[in-house]
């Protein structure tokens, strides 16, 4: 089976981009796996730091290796938005795939100077393990802010994508390209979108010289997602749509059994209302790649 290296750089010459979901339990995990395997695509399951506290580091672990290797399916895991150096590194002993070593809210030289000697500390623990570092202001939470916060000023410019690339050594950048974290109740309720500077995509992908990552594609006009793929994104990160989709997948759950107990008997609605986001999200970031959505029979279902 392909690595996530290489199925970065096949996504690369294919014009698609490897679809990035976070889990915080089991529900969206599954969720993530079924979609995928459902359409045949590749895909990365990521855990924050606060998704890895809930979960343990150790434990997401071993499922997402589980299902790669009981299915042969490639499914990876990144350590997302990771603020230290000891919880990367603890992420990379563990067995992640990839960590994005997260020092955006420094300044900038500061950011590099970290960024730069997480990526020498990773490189050391495991040589293969992809490391993407973060420029730019795009807010924090994945979750219903009250308003879009406007981050127009802090927009990464091509030169400090070449200087960063150029003095860390990361392998990924994710750039602030009218990206934000989260999604405003409008963008819930679809009344709204995020819009992206394209052209920018294009000028910063140019400029670094390695694979771009979106983060914040929660509630991203669609046609905006698939020119910045053309552009140069690589790989799209969604989280708070999934968990939008858990919540009500979870009071309908509750509501269809009044007096149900049995978790495994309420759960799978917000699995099934969370892996049609996701089933949404892949085939767009897939486009043509996706040849069908036939389901291996028994397959699927049996996660
Ligand atoms: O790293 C996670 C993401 O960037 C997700 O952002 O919640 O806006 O989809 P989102
Ligand atoms: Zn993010």
């Amino acid at each position: 089976m392909q690595d996530i290296r290489s199925l970065l750089e096949r996504a690369q010459k294919d014009g698609v981009a490897l679809g990035h979901f976070n889990v915080s339990d089991l529900v969206l995990l599954k969720a993530v796996f079924s979609a995928a395997h459902e359409l045949r695509v590749p895909v990365i399951a990521g855990a924050s730091e606060g998704e890895r506290e809930f979960m343990g580091v150790r434990q997401i672990t071993a499922q997402v290796r589980a299902l790669r290797e009981e299915y042969d399916f490639p499914i990876f895991l990144n350590a997302d938005h990771t603020h230290t150096l000891e919880s990367a590194v603890e992420a990379a002993q563990a067995g992640f795939d990839s960590i994005v070593f997260d020092a955006s809210a420094l300044p900038l030289e500061e950011n590099a100077r970290q960024t730069r000697l997480a990526v020498e500390a990773l490189k050391g623990v495991r040589p293969a393990i992809l490391v993407e570092g973060e420029i730019g202001n795009i807010g924090t939470g994945s979750e219903i802010h009250e308003l879009a916060t406007d981050f127009s000023r802090y927009l990464t410019t091509p030169e400090e994508a070449r200087q960063f690339v150029a003095f860390t050594g990361v392998d990924v950048l994710a750039p602030a390209v009218g990206n934000m974290h989260g999604m405003s109740q409008k963008m819930v309720e679809g009344e709204k979108k995020k819009r992206l500077d394209i052209e920018r995509i294009g000028q910063v992908r140019a400029a670094a010289g390695v694979p771009l990552t979106l983060h914040g594609g929660s509630g991203t006009d669609d046609e905006d997602l698939r020119k910045a793929i053309e552009a140069g994104i690589s790989i799209i990160h969604i989280n708070t749509e999934l968990r939008v989709a858990w919540r009500s997948g979870l009071e309908a759950g509750l509501a269809a059994q009044e007096h149900q107990v049995v978790p495994y008997k309420i759960l799978p609605i917000a699995v099934a209302r969370v892996k049609q986001v996701v089933l949404a999200r892949l085939r767009l970031f897939n486009g043509d790649q996706v040849t069908s959505g036939e389901v291996e029979a028994g397959v699927t279902s049996a996660v």
